[in-house]
């Protein structure tokens, strides 16, 4: 079977586009520079062409001479390197990139970048270039959340930077929390998807994600413990899969992924019309927001009054979206997720079979450790025919193996 909203077929479009791309990889003052080495090894792995620019605080932690052997080029550091300058000037290494990242990227550098600066090589290309731009932030946690540093994340991001982490973890400082750079693997994966190499490139993809909020009264709502984390991690991990990704959200907190169009729901009736304004030439539809089965029949226009006696609310089923968009004649490869706290696996297969759709992943929200509002999940997916356990772990890691599994068994079910 052929999927109409992808007539050229998944393979060719891969197959079209494997090619040597050029990375920049610029290598800022930060303790992380140690790991750059390595990425520099994992650019390589994935056939990217690499050449390094560091800093002169990058050449505290790092000599040039361990990255010159692993890109197997010359690494370029002074703006006013006479040799370096006859040999490929900085002009020249500004055209020459295909993609301009930078890991680490010290607080500092983002300072530099965001302000315009161009005091020396590499802040000098990145202004130079066209050339998209790569941050992978890498600092101490309180740094990371400090006001000047996430003004001038924001400042980069709405210029068209993209940022990949930082994640949490140990810090060299002996804290804890955000502010680790991204492992070297994982910004190779992704590099590697971004260039458009990546499972789901060439298709539409549709994610609901976050709670729904039921107005009982001008006042007061009924919602749940969803904070859109799960479903934003599966839009981000599907956008670097190469897929176009409308994201439609309950009300979170949370930044919209790189790359990925927005749109913001309150209630469920409100998600309902908002997937079906915008289902259409979608491929595959996500369901991992929690919308409410229920909401009051009869929202009161003024604030309930407090009765001595209680109150009793009378309450409507919600339309189900994940069925409706099952039921579309021309529907997508429909995905949903199943919050369970007892009986998994019957449960989740219930929901597959009821709902019509082609995979379901359950999560066990009885524990504290993953499910809701958790930063870590494990996803037990089953599809007719098939199951697969997707272990604990942060949740944008465990959204990359899921997409991993929804493009398989998209393209078993769509094959070029
Ligand atoms: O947001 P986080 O804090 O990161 O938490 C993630 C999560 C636990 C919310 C997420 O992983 C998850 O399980 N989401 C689905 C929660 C849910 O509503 O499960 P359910 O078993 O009640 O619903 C089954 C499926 O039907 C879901 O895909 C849901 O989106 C869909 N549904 C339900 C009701 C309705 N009216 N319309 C729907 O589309």
């Amino acid at each position: 079977m052929r999927c109409p909203a992808n007539p050229l077929g998944w393979c060719k479009l891969v197959r079209m586009q494997i090619q040597r791309h050029k990375i920049l990889l610029g290598v800022t003052g930060g303790i992380a520079a140690y790991k750059s080495a390595d990425l520099v090894r994992r650019l390589r792995e994935r056939e990217f062409d690499v050449r390094v620019v560091m800093t002169s605080g990058a050449c505290e932690f790092v000599t040039p001479l361990t990255f010159q052997a692993l890109s197997g080029n010359l690494v370029h550091r002074d703006l006013f390197d006479e040799q370096a300058e006859s040999a490929m000037g900085h002009i020249q290494l500004a055209r020459w990139a295909d993609y301009v990242l930078v890991a680490p990227a010290t607080a500092d550098f983002m300072a530099k970048l965001a302000g315009g600066r161009a005091d020396d090589l590499l802040t000098t290309l990145c202004l130079a270039t066209t050339a998209p731009l790569i941050l992978a932030p890498s600092m101490n946690k309180q740094m990371w959340r400090n006001v000047a540093t996430s003004n001038n994340l924001r400042l980069l991001l709405s210029r068209g930077v993209r940022v990949i982490g930082p994640v949490e973890g140990d810090q060299a400082c002996g804290d804890k929390g955000e502010g680790r750079m991204t492992e070297p693997a994982d910004i190779a994966e992704v590099m590697h998807r971004w260039v458009g190499r990546g499972c789901l490139s060439g298709l539409s993809v549709l994610v609901t994600a976050g709670p729904t909020q039921e107005a009982l009264d001008p006042v007061r709502y009924l919602s749940n413990h969803s904070s859109g984390k799960m479903g934003y991690a599966v839009a981000a991990a599907a956008a670097d899969a190469g897929a176009t990704v409308k994201l439609v959200s309950g009300p979170t907190s949370l930044a919209t992924p790189f790359g990925v169009e927005r749109f913001s729901a309150v209630s469920a009736l409100d998600m309902h019309r908002c997937v079906m304004e915008n289902i259409l030439g979608s491929n595959i539809f996500i369901g991992a927001a929690a919308v409410a089965d229920y909401s009051p029949a009869e929202p009161a226009e003024k604030k309930i009054k407090k009765s001595s006696d209680g109150i009793s609310i009378s309450l409507h089923k919600t339309r189900d979206i994940l069925a409706d968009v099952a039921s579309l004649k021309s529907r997508p490869f429909t995905v949903g997720f199943a919050a369970e706290t007892e009986n998994v696996e019957t449960y989740a297969r219930s929901k597959l079979s009821s709902k019509g759709i082609d995979l379901i992943a359950a999560n066990d929200v009885s524990k504290s450790d993953r499910g809701f509002e958790s930063n870590d999940n494990e996803l037990y997916l089953y599809w007719k025919g098939g199951s697969k356990v997707l272990g604990l772990g942060p949740k944008i890691q465990v959204a990359r193996k899921f997409i991993d599994v929804i493009a398989d068994l998209y393209h078993e079910k769509y094959p070029a």
